[in-house]
């Protein structure tokens, strides 16, 4: 492993500002509190096979760390201290299921993550710790709400750290069921999370990453013994592997907009047309101007599945649903005149995720 600069210059800039981040609060926008844009929607359904492409940049963002991709799919490794890899999509699903197969690191204390994540911080977790070579744990937020003492739940899996294991989660407003390798462990009941005020429910986007959970320099005393003790830094490298990763969102449009303050799902408005995604994963690229110029009837039946209209109608677009070759360009590869804005998003995701575990090892004593 070969840290890049930029790994490097994030490594100290985060051993020596986290601190100062935790203690300010969130720069997010909150539509708890605050009249936030829209998130992008996906949409559609798409699968990232991570063991032949790198994350498409426009689809995902590398926010921490460099993730190296090989055809056993994508590396996400902790090489020092302070590297912390993560990945996150720049879509949201209003709904749906996301299949991630995954291995995930050793190391005590190191924690391997996939996390859906909305504005208001619903969350829903899987999450695995390296010293514990024969469970997960599946978890749960509701609008940020740490003080529930019944979310956190640790379960079996065979091997988590030497094998593949295809993880799932299907979200629906009724329930999420939580599977792995297409065995139902958890459900969770819109009720029973504290009458619904809890349950997850809004636009959520997907974060993959790895995180030092035992650093005692950037987490509090509790997420050290939630994450199974200290990290041993002469013990480098850990790494999360991800072969593949399949998202579907339950709604189609172009955008969710948050219609008031309330954090239901009632108040989000699914806004029509084609999102960007879908434009990104399944219109070619030759043909983009093209598209781009089609009438927004034309784009909408699109979006809703109806191909051969439009098709007639175009004339042009023999090659709709053949899945553009990314170019190989890595999503880590970002311009220095954004490290600014990456080290903000850094810090702000840091600062949300050790508020977080750091109320919800509580739960662990
Ligand atoms: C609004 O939300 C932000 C972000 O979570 C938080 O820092 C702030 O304290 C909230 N303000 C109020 C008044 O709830
Ligand atoms: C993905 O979406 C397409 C239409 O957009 C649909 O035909 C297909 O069945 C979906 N695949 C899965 C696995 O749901
Ligand atoms: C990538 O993984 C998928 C299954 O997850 C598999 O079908 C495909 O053959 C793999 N590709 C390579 C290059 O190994
Ligand atoms: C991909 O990288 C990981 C982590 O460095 C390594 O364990 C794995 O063997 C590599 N796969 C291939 C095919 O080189
Ligand atoms: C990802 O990066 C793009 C461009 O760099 C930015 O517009 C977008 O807001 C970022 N999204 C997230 C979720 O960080
Ligand atoms: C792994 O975690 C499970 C669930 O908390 C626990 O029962 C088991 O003892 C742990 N194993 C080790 C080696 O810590
Ligand atoms: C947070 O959740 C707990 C129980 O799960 C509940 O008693 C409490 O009212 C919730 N707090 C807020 C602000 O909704
Ligand atoms: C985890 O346990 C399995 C089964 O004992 C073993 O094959 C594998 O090597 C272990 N993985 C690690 C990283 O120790
Ligand atoms: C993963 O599990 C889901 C549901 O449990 C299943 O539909 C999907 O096909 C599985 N994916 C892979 C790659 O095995
Ligand atoms: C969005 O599309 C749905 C289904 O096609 C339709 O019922 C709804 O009226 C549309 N909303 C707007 C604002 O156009």
């Amino acid at each position: 492993m070969f840290p890049s600069i930029r790994s490097v210059a994030l490594a100290g800039f985060a051993a020596s500002l986290l601190p100062q981040a935790l203690a300010q609060t969130s720069t997010s926008c909150n539509p708890l509190n605050a009249t936030c844009p829209a998130d992008a929607a996906l949409g559609t359904n798409a699968t990232f096979l991570f063991n032949e492409t790198s994350a498409n940049s426009k689809l995902w963002n590398t926010t921490a760390g460099t993730i190296d991709y090989n055809s056993t799919g994508g590396q996400f490794t902790i090489s020092e201290k302070g590297v912390s890899p993560t990945l996150i999509s720049n879509f949201f699903i209003f709904f749906g299921r996301v299949d991630v197969v995954l291995k995930a690191a050793s190391g005590q204390g190191i924690v391997s993550s996939i996390v859906l994540e909305s504005d208001d911080l619903d969350e829903v977790d899987f999450e695995w710790i390296g010293g514990n070579n024969t469970s997960w744990q599946s978890n749960y937020f509701g609008k940020g709400n740490t003080t529930s003492y019944d979310r956190a739940v640790w379960h079996d899996v065979d091997d988590p750290q030497g094998t593949f294991h295809n993880y799932s989660v299907d979200w629906t407003k009724e329930k999420i069921d939580w599977y792995v390798d297409n065995e139902l462990i958890r459900t969770l009941n819109y009720e029973d999370a504290n009458g619904g005020d809890n349950f997850p429910q809004t636009p959520m986007n997907i974060r993959l990453g790895i995180w030092a959970g035992g650093d005692p320099d950037s987490n509090s005393y509790w997420t050290v013994q939630w994450s199974g003790g200290e990290v041993d830094y002469d013990d480098c490298p850990f790494t999360m592997s991800v072969r593949e990763v399949f998202v579907q969102d339950y709604s189609s449009g172009k955008e969710y907009k948050w219609g008031d303050h309330t954090g239901s799902y009632d108040s989000i408005e699914i806004v029509n047309g084609t999102s960007e995604a879908y434009e990104e994963l399944y219109v070619p690229s030759g043909t983009k101007a093209k598209w781009d110029s089609l009438p927004t009837w034309a784009k909408a039946a699109i979006g809703v599945g109806s191909v051969a209209v439009v098709a007639v109608a175009a004339g042009a677009f023999i090659l709709f649903f053949l899945k553009k070759r990314r170019e190989g360009r890595a999503a880590y590869q970002l311009q220095e005149q954004n490290m600014a804005k990456e080290q903000e998003e850094l810090l702000e995701y840091k600062s949300n995720y050790q508020q977080i575990k750091g109320n919800s090892t509580e739960i662990h004593r």
